[in-house]
């Protein structure tokens, strides 16, 4: 029985991304690469990093699963730190609207949108949940996808986003990729409130948010600022509670229109702000001074024809970024690593290198988790993407399809390609 005991060697590289904080300007270019390297995983967690030769004087082959990893290379397991994932049916038909040139907003606007997921949602029994998310764990997991965060949002009322966060717990405690829980009840405004905003603020106050907080569901609180779902101001009632609660926050901000989000991240030290496709200058500026990780999405951007955030300027003025797919039924159907690293590094113009920290260690800090996973450092836990080429360069340039090979989580092999059809996570 592995204990989580592997030797990988031979690596044409080990891309350590090495560091216990998110990585800002110049720091996201260096990725900290080993040349013919070896990691060694005792127990789940990385026991030692180096040059192959000096790790096999050390270390006994004998003792471990060997991997031998000639002509490959070796990267932590890539942190998805903004996805929706466990939802009910699906919208290809708006997705096709939006194709004819009809704006997700005016679909919004329409009664569609969110509260369409939200009707499907509220009427999946947990079980169909689970299945369904356990298929998508799967599929990034084949991605190189170990820590996945996932967001409620499309219950709106007590009893479906606690059956949502329920639901990602239980995938959570039965799944290889580690899930991480936000509750986003604040994600549009139910039917049955007719428009009015701020009593239903107060409905997520008062009777959701302390159960959350206080069963501990979600260890962040998200929610759309953004013109015509929740302004400023509300949001910033609701952040603070949650705040209050013991929640870390997040926001989806300044993501159609430019409302002030990224500045409402800054002033309340808010652990990320998301999309950011029209966040000013200033709002940048004040996210790097507070710490704030930029969390961009260039998926949704995609999907949705809107101009990409300025990742350029971002990581220029010190902010810290990290990328994410965004995962959802609306605005953006994909689970794919490879097309938001081709995405990033075409249209984003940010270099090979950068997009790698933005989806390892800049990830793992969007989840608060930048001092246990998202580098192959000594002592964090021993997730591993394995590509079938020898360097990083090949996960871009390979438009679109993935070149993982291998993914190990906590020192065990939870997805291998060579092994075609077996279950293994
Ligand atoms: O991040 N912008 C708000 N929420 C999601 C979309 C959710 C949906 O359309 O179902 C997003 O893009
Ligand atoms: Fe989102």
């Amino acid at each position: 029985m592995n204990k989580g005991n592997i030797l990988i060697k031979n690596a044409s590289e080990v891309v350590t991304c090495s560091g216990f904080k998110a990585k800002i300007g110049q720091e996201m270019s260096d990725l900290k690469i080993i040349l013919d390297g070896a990691v060694v995983i005792e127990e789940g967690m990385i026991k030692a990093v180096g040059k192959s030769n000096k790790i096999l004087e050390n270390f006994k082959e004998k003792d471990y699963q060997v991997i031998d990893a000639s002509g490959k290379s070796v990267l932590p397991g890539f942190v998805d730190s903004h996805t929706h994932f466990v939802f009910g049916g699906y919208r290809a038909e708006e997705f096709c609207w939006r194709l004819s040139g009809i704006s997700y907003m005016d679909i919004m606007q329409r009664g569609g949108g969110i509260v369409n997921t939200v009707k499907a949602t509220r009427a999946a029994s947990r079980k169909e949940l689970y299945d369904k998310g356990i298929k998508r764990l799967n599929s990034m997991l084949s991605l190189g996808v170990t820590t996945v965060e996932g967001k409620s949002g499309y219950g709106l009322n007590y009893e479906t986003e606690i059956k949502q966060l329920e639901v990602m717990d239980e995938l959570d405690r039965t799944h290889s990729i580690e899930v991480v829980k936000t509750f986003l009840g604040a994600h549009a405004v139910p039917e049955e409130y007719g428009g009015e905003e701020d009593k239903f603020i107060d409905y997520i106050i008062t009777e959701v948010l302390p159960v959350v907080a206080e069963k501990k569901l979600a260890e962040f609180c998200d929610i759309f600022c953004e013109k015509n779902v929740f302004s400023v101001e509300q949001s910033k009632r609701l952040l603070l509670k949650a705040k209050e609660m013991g929640l870390g926050l997040k926001i989806h901000a300044d993501e159609i229109v430019q409302l002030g989000g990224a500045e409402l991240a800054a002033e309340l030290g808010a652990v990320s702000a998301e999309h950011l496709l029209q966040a000013s200058d200033r709002g940048i500026k004040e996210m790097a001074r507070a710490g704030v990780v930029a969390t961009l999405l260039p998926g949704t951007a995609f999907s949705l024809k809107e101009p990409y955030p300025k990742a350029r300027y971002m990581i220029d003025k010190q902010c810290a970024v990290a990328l994410a797919t965004d995962m959802n039924p609306g605005s953006c159907f994909t689970e794919s690593i490879p097309l938001i690293f081709a995405l990033a590094t075409i249209y984003m113009n940010m270099s090979a290198e950068e997009a790698v920290s933005a989806l390892t260690i800049n990830g793992a800090a969007a989840l608060n988790r930048e001092k246990t996973v998202g580098s192959i450092d000594v002592g964090k836990k021993g997730d591993i993407s394995i590509l079938e080429f020898p360097s990083y360069k090949y996960i871009s340039y390979h438009l679109g399809v993935s070149c993982v090979e291998k993914v190990i989580k906590k020192g065990k092999i939870v997805f291998d390609k060579e092994r075609k059809g077996e279950k293994i996570c």
